[in-house]
């Protein structure tokens, strides 16, 4: 996969040098550029911002050295990038969008700063190439730089051969709807904290009726919205015992009142 990041900021991509991402890199597994934006400015300051048309706080980024920048970063011949702009009004990012993302060919992030880009720059680039605006969550970042850095690692690790082994992607938390079941490691015993017994039982099929209802009742009490996207056909009688008590499932999931 290649993937391009402009920003004004590039040292704050030192990271993506590190561990996994790293190791993909130094394999060829992921292709990855950070560019200046102010690579793309003419002036003597450089400059990348000014002030909003109707008024009001803060600069916008003006949108010649991002409409340089995409020109010089899209290839003329060949496939377009699918353009990636983190923004808190953004669509929010997702494990699926992580999955979407980590197959595509080419990504191309534009990080914004301040009040962030001048539309036209995204409306334009949406005539070429699909465009993303993704949000990290509902709070506000100084800029699009972190949001980066969280989306390559989530893509990342996608990637074929990165992770050493591909099944704990399979039973990972979000890959199925739900949150994952608590984990444990020895000793057995703890400052007076006990693993589980079932998990040192050795049987197989208790472990996983045990992780599956352990996974029920976090994600009923942590994230319910989770759960009641899950179409009521999901459940089948064991996981409505472990689900007792919790409110779920609710009659708006189909079933019976
Ligand atoms: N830039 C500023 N805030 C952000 C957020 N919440 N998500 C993504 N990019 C951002």
């Amino acid at each position: 996969m290649r993937v391009d990041i402009v920003s004004i900021f590039p040292e704050y991509f030192a990271p993506l040098e590190l561990s996994l991402i790293g190791r993909a890199r130094a394999r060829g597994t992921l292709q990855l550029d950070v560019h200046d934006l102010r690579t793309w400015t003419h002036d003597v300051h450089r400059t990348v911002d000014d002030t909003p048309y109707g008024g009001g706080p803060g600069m916008v980024m003006r949108p010649e050295p991002w409409g340089q920048a995409l020109d010089a970063l899209v290839p003329a011949d060949g496939p377009a990038p699918r353009l990636l702009v983190p923004t808190p009004t953004g669509a929010p990012f997702t494990q699926a969008l992580a999955h979407e993302l980590a197959a595509e060919p080419h990504l191309l992030f534009a990080c914004g700063r301040y009040e962030g880009i001048d539309q036209r720059v995204l409306d334009h680039a949406a005539e070429r190439m699909p465009v993303t605006e993704v949000s990290l969550g509902d709070y506000v970042l100084f800029g699009g730089e972190v949001a980066v850095l969280v989306i390559m690692e989530a893509v990342t690790r996608l990637l074929p051969g990165v992770l050493g082994n591909a099944g704990s992607l399979d039973e990972e938390s979000h890959a199925h709807g739900l949150l994952e079941a608590p984990v444990y490691t020895k000793p057995p015993l703890w400052r007076g904290h006990e693993v589980p017994a079932v998990l040192r039982s050795g049987d197989h099929g208790r472990i996983a009726r045990w992780r599956r209802d352990e996974s029920l009742r976090r994600t009923a009490g942590r994230r319910p919205d989770m759960l009641a996207a899950m179409p009521a056909e999901t459940f089948d009688k064991h996981d409505l015992a472990a689900l007792q008590g919790t409110g779920f499932p609710q009659s708006s999931q189909g079933m019976a009142e």
